[in-house]
């Protein structure tokens, strides 16, 4: 297949078109760089430097390529930011993907794999998460991705529609070499007081009613989401799927796993971060039943040991 990554520069943008590259597919990628990084991208593909609300500049990919397929990444994805600057969010992540749509649709492209968050859930009423669990997003970023998946439903594409948990890692060949600027996760975190950028971790909150006090959350291996996406392309109906490994751990967890991997650091309990639910982790069956998928590395020592040489 020709499929068209937007976002494909970025964190797990570069991650998914390594991916399609290793299952021979072709691929072209749409990016504005403002966040992704085209060092992490391999030379020889057709590279448009665009943002997704520019209809012209998308015009033009379109006219020139034929794309069978796209994986919809190109978006703003920092909930605190969200709160501050919600016209960014809405401009990028609702009206990038209606210019997209209308001219993805204008092209005579049928079949969108969509970067959606577990952040639709917002507090999610249950756990495990299903796809079922209600939806309430607490964040303008929550709510711009639901419209993002009710918008390509309403479009008429078939939507294989994801929904990530908490996305970690770097590809463990080191094929990507430049890590995220400025991050705001947990691991990242982690692994630059690991190696001395930062002073010390936070850990927002340790009386939360948790096995240890601190939050719970289900992280997710990005080369493990990657191969999801790859066979997402291989559905032909539209559907929602779960991606996660299914076991929460929580932010002490994490923390013991850095310091396994870079040794001992500084570590300080903190306030609770406003807005963090307690604990939410995935039921990934239905991605297990429908693409085969099934989460490779689930151990966070592992994960941290592929993010360690992008922090050294
Ligand atoms: N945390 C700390 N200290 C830090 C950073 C984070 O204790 O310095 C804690 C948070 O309070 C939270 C946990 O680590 O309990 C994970 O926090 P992240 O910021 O890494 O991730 P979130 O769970 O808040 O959100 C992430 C993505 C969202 C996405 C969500 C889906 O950032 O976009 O996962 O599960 F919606």
């Amino acid at each position: 297949m020709n499929v068209l990554v937007t976002g494909g520069a970025g964190y797990i943008g570069s991650h998914v078109v390594l991916a399609l590259l290793d299952a021979g597919h072709s691929v072209v990628v749409i990016d504005d760089l403002s966040t992704g990084c085209s060092d992490n991208l391999p030379s020889d593909i057709p590279f448009f430097h665009v943002d997704i609300r520019d209809e012209q500049a998308l015009r033009a990919c379109f006219e020139k390529h034929s794309i069978d397929a796209i994986i919809h990444l190109a978006a703003k994805k920092a909930v605190g930011e969200s709160m501050k600057h919600p016209e960014l969010y809405f401009s990028v992540n609702v009206e990038g993907t209606r210019v997209l749509a209308q001219e993805a649709r204008r092209a005579g492209v049928k079949t969108f794999v969509f970067s959606s968050s577990a952040a639709v859930y917002g507090n999610p009423s249950e756990s495990p998460v299903t796809e079922h669990t209600p939806l309430a997003p607490e964040s303008v970023y929550g709510v711009t991705k639901k419209m993002g998946e009710e918008l390509l439903l309403w479009f008429g594409f078939t939507l294989v529609n994801l929904r990530y948990f908490n996305v970690v890692g770097y590809d463990p060949s080191g094929r990507i070499t430049v890590p995220e600027k400025q991050p705001q996760n947990l691991f990242p975190i982690l692994c630059e007081t690991g190696v001395g950028v930062r002073e010390r971790v936070q850990i927002f909150g340790t009386d939360y009613d948790t096995r240890d006090g601190t939050c719970e959350r289900d992280y997710v291996h990005v080369t493990d989401l990657a191969t999801a996406h790859v066979r997402a392309l291989s559905l032909d109906e539209s559907i929602t799927l779960n991606l996660g490994i299914g076991r929460a751990l929580s932010v002490r967890e994490c923390v013991y796993a850095a310091q396994e991997v870079f040794g001992e650091f500084a570590v300080e309990d903190a306030p609770r971060r406003p807005g963090d639910p307690a604990a939410y982790y995935a039921n990934p069956s239905r991605a297990q039943n429908v693409l085969g998928w099934e989460a490779q590395i689930t151990d966070p020592v592992e994960m941290i040991t592929t993010m360690k040489p992008l922090y050294e």
